[in-house]
């Protein structure tokens, strides 16, 4: 697993933004899995930019989202359906027929995982995962405890995310319930970004990066992947060893 250092969350966006142009590059009809929430928005408002400026062409691209809140109607801000149509899915002018998502109102939440690990199984693998971490070191909404060789599934959410999943939502909304992809397609991906910037996910990212390899906390899962990079900004570092610290490889512009 490769650890990038950032100054701030300006430059870790800008780096995660050209690991997903690289990935384009090289496959045009790549599939990408994204995540919502605030780590990863401003590397999807880089990456319109990178589209509007020619740089890159999503056209041939299937898009999948990680998760969904069960019970949230797609039209609210705060389900994960919304952030991505928000900001990246219309900016980009992505075609409807491109975009996965989970349908968290199915009267059949069963058959909506069925459908999602069918589709990436018929696609042969997903080819680049970009994640972010929960404070519980949830990736998606794989929670503590979750086995590794889940697939897609919908998951009682524990009280962390809970209450912490409050802060997407205008006005105080219950989140008893998530579907997600599952552990194990975040080890089959070619490829994992995981981004994460800020004081508040320093713990966590100590704890991912230094602690016990342990489903007690999802995202050490992350350290057995081959193709896995985290991608932080120096507050997000600021718990890590120096060995962590010397391991990982120094962005120049730190
Ligand atoms: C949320 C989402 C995850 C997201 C994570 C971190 O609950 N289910 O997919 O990556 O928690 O969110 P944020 O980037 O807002 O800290």
């Amino acid at each position: 697993m490769e650890i990038k250092i950032f100054k701030d969350y300006q430059a870790l966006s800008e780096q995660a933004a050209s690991e997903i142009e690289e990935v384009i590059k090289l496959k045009p009809d790549a599939v990408i899995c994204l995540a919502t929430g605030e780590s990863p928005k401003l590397t999807y408002q880089l990456l319109v930019k990178k589209l509007i400026d020619g740089k890159i062409d999503l056209s041939d691209c299937t898009l999948i989202g990680l998760d969904e809140w069960v019970g949230v109607p797609p039209t609210t801000e705060g389900s994960c359906h919304h952030f991505l149509y928000k900001e990246i899915f219309s900016p980009l002018g992505i075609s409807e027929n491109q975009i996965h998502l989970f349908d968290a109102l199915s009267g059949n939440l069963f058959l909506e995982c069925q459908n999602m690990d069918k589709l990436i199984l018929e696609k042969g693998d997903i080819d680049l995962m970009v994640v972010g971490i929960g404070m519980n070191g949830h990736i998606g909404f794989n929670e503590p405890g979750i086995p590794v060789d889940n697939y897609s599934h919908v998951i009682n959410l524990d009280s962390t995310t809970q209450t912490v999943g409050q802060k997407y939502f205008a006005h105080p909304t219950e989140l008893k319930k998530g579907i997600t992809l599952g552990l194990k397609h975040l080890l089959q991906a070619e490829k994992v970004v995981l981004l994460a910037n800020g004081d508040k996910k320093a713990s966590i990212i100590k704890e991912t990066l230094e602690g016990p390899i342990s489903i007690d906390v999802p995202a050490t899962v992350l350290r057995m992947h081959l193709n896995a990079m985290v991608i932080i900004d120096e507050e997000a570092a600021g718990l890590l060893s120096e060995k962590t610290l010397l391991d990982s490889q120094t962005a120049s512009n730190v």
